[in-house]
């Protein structure tokens, strides 16, 4: 069974291969997934480079977005060749480009069709179809009418169900849609007691690991977003309190190793700033931490990171900035694993 308990949201620009490579050294267990990637720039784009991945990053969820059922079936037919661990249908995202496209929220406007594109992709793979979906439209949501979609979702064949929990108003921006309307992590408890045989990840404004751990009372799974690409460094604790793994790295010893990938990376001919500004808030809060950004975003290069470097290991020093083993008996300490928490 797939473990959903902590995870980081698609972000498009954000979430892409480096970023995801950064956050997986933070936390060994958090379930990691890819930006919205639109089925046809799987079929007819520059495949490789659109999927590719380190293997260290996974276990990692490749999300599409799209219309038609056999498209979809074959991007996630070409992303289960590629190795993802999952694939996630977006129903969540309310731009106008989504819309003109037809996919996104606006799919929720026809359950039949959005069931009909759910089996194709279900038969067309071994790994779990997920979706990541809105509680309705238009503010006229209804926990019955959410309630008739998940039902409907999980008879073609779906069994987790990631719900940002507050509606998309197609009007507003997208931006705005990450704001405005109302968020009801209730109504994703009540998913979960109706549907105990579901997953349910709930998604929406948690900042901390600590709210996370809250809703984990309740639900299978959270999801993280913008709090992760503004702090890496709040899932922390994941590893030791999630999932039981008895390890903490330091900021430090992260930089590090990004630094070690930047270097492979740029073999293979990646720019550095594709890296780089991904690093920008490695050291948020910390002493030093404008300093490394700043020195980042001028230098832009691998002479500018060790620089960076040099800099806040002054500041910080090495005392406390080692991998810490954790202390003992931590693992009894963690969640069980999803579905048996709740
Ligand atoms: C910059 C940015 C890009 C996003 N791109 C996607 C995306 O590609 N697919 C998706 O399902 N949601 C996307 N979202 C929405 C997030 O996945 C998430 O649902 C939302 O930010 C709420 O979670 P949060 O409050 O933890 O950030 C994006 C959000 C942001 C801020």
């Amino acid at each position: 069974m797939s473990d959903h308990r902590l995870s980081v949201a698609p972000m498009v620009d954000r979430t892409d291969r480096h970023f995801r490579y950064l956050v997986r050294q933070v936390s060994r267990g958090v379930r990691l997934y890819t930006e919205m990637t639109v089925d046809q720039g799987v079929l007819r784009g520059r495949r490789e480079r659109l999927l590719a991945f380190h293997p260290e990053e996974r276990p990692l969820a490749l999300q599409l977005a799209g219309s038609d059922p056999q498209s979809l079936a074959e991007a996630a037919r070409i992303g289960e060749a590629f190795g993802y661990d999952e694939v996630n249908l977006n129903l969540g995202c309310p731009s106008e480009k989504a819309q003109e496209g037809g996919y996104g929220a606006c799919l929720l406007l026809d359950p039949l069709r959005v069931a009909e594109i759910l089996k194709a992709m279900v038969e067309a793979v071994r790994v779990p179809v997920s979706v990541k979906m809105r509680l309705g439209l238009e503010g006229q949501e209804t926990y019955p009418g959410l309630a008739g979609l998940v039902e409907r979702f999980a008879q073609a064949g779906v069994g987790v169900f990631i719900v940002h929990a507050r509606s998309a108003l197609l009007s507003l921006s997208t931006q705005a849609n990450r704001e405005v309307p109302p968020l009801r992590p209730e109504w994703v408890y009540r998913l979960k007691g109706d549907f105990p045989q579901l997953t349910f990840v709930l998604n929406g404004g948690v900042r901390t690991l600590e709210a996370a751990l809250a809703h984990l009372r309740r639900v299978d799974g959270v999801m993280l977003g913008r709090a992760v690409y503004e702090d890496p460094f709040v899932l922390a604790e994941a590893d030791r309190r999630v999932f039981g793994l008895g390890r903490k790295a330091s900021r430090l010893e992260v930089a590090r190793r990004m630094r070690a990938y930047l270097e492979e990376e740029a073999l293979r001919g990646t720019p550095p700033w594709a890296v780089l500004r991904h690093m920008l808030n490695l050291f948020r809060g910390q002493p030093g931490g404008r300093a490394w950004r700043r020195l980042l975003s001028e230098g832009r290069s691998l002479e500018a990171l060790d620089q960076a470097l040099r800099l806040v290991e002054e500041k910080i020093g090495q005392e406390g900035q080692q991998e810490e083993p954790g202390p003992k008996g931590q693992a009894e300490a963690a969640l069980p694993p999803a579905g048996q928490g709740v």
